[in-house]
């Protein structure tokens, strides 16, 4: 039986010699290792065999089938090196020839202009505060001096859920709710914190207007915290945004979660404040609203407003972006549309 397997492992071997191209390896693997190959044949006879012959042909045929798998690797590594081989010295491989420049992806321009806004407000001691983007109606409104029926409700169309009370925060501000509850152990400790996140507005979309966007929520509790803490932080910020030489405006605004409540102007960087067409030709920009924590918000954060106080704002980064990248249309966005992210 050996010598037999013997003279089939030298043909074999033989024949696999003999295959120069793709065709005859292909031709000679289904041959002897198929599925209805030499190899399997011999496989099936092992039910025929005498019980005590059955281990040692089984033994014998295993190792001709490895000795035949390891041949046919072999052979086709052979020929793949001589092909190589063969077109660099045709020249039908130009290995001169320049390499295809691999994709690299890059950071989203939202994602750009947060971190450098986490930056800034780190190196004056903000910590980052993750609120959740799904809200109850209390803590989006309620909490924040926004009553049912309240008409500033109006000011933010909300997208609901099928859940009663529960929504897509339409601002970060519930997150001032939520950092005083948890931070302040009850309205016990100072607090100095920035709310990034995404927030969701029931609005048609334009390109002024988009149905989610980026906040970046400030809020700093503690005692004898005044308004003139608020201006010099937010212009701080703005110099280091925006450039040394920014100016920046307050303007009388109002929220119900803040009193007095301003919104923030920076100098339009775009034309010195000469009048384009990015700031509508006014010469300042938009980049935030702010103003004291309410009394009523602090004691929902379960702060005495009579011992402590506090400055808040919420800033929007895509504005930013937008600014600073004099992009035309907001809905670039999230349409994850390649040419526009490849910009950045
Ligand atoms: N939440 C306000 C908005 O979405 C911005 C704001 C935040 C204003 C904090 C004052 C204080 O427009």
């Amino acid at each position: 039986m050996s010598d037999s397997l013997q003279t089939l492992t030298d043909e074999a071997l033989h024949a696999l010699e003999q295959c120069a191209d793709d065709d005859s390896l292909q031709a000679w693997k289904v041959k002897y290792l198929g599925q209805k190959g030499v190899v399997r044949d011999l496989m099936n006879k092992i039910a025929s065999l005498p019980v005590e012959e059955r281990k040692p042909y089984g033994l014998a045929v295993n190792g001709f089938k490895e000795a035949l798998s390891h041949a046919y690797e072999a052979r086709l590594q052979a020929l793949q090196d001589a092909k190589l081989a063969r077109d660099l010295e045709e020249g039908a491989l130009d290995i001169t020839m320049p390499g295809r420049p691999r994709q690299v992806g890059g950071l989203h321009p939202s994602t750009q202009t947060l971190r450098q806004i986490y930056a800034i407000w780190a190196d004056m001691g903000f910590q980052v505060y993750k609120s959740r983007d799904v809200e109850d109606d209390d803590t989006n409104f309620t909490l924040l001096n926004i009553p049912p029926h309240h008409p500033a409700r109006d000011m933010q169309d909300t997208f609901y859920t099928t859940e009663p009370n529960i929504i897509l925060r339409t601002h970060t501000s519930p997150g001032q709710i939520r950092a005083m509850r948890d931070l302040g152990q009850g309205g016990t400790q100072p607090i100095r914190v920035i709310l990034p996140g995404m927030c969701y507005r029931y609005e048609q979309i334009t390109p002024r207007s988009e149905v989610q966007f980026h906040q970046v929520e400030g809020l700093v509790i503690g005692r004898n915290i005044r308004m003139s803490d608020l201006k010099g932080t937010i212009t701080a910020f703005a110099r280091r945004m925006f450039g040394e030489q920014a100016a920046v405006r307050f303007r009388a605004s109002y929220f119900p979660f803040t009193e007095p409540s301003m919104e923030i102007d920076v100098e339009c960087f775009l034309c010195d404040g000469q009048g384009c067409r990015i700031c509508k030709h006014s010469g300042w920009l938009e980049i935030a609203g702010s103003g004291m924590v309410h009394p009523t918000v602090l004691r929902n954060g379960g702060y005495d407003p009579t011992q402590w106080s506090g400055f808040a704002f919420g800033m929007g980064p895509e504005r930013m972006t937008i600014l600073k990248h004099g992009i035309e249309d907001i809905r670039y966005f999230w349409a994850n549309d390649i040419r526009f992210l490849e910009q950045f």
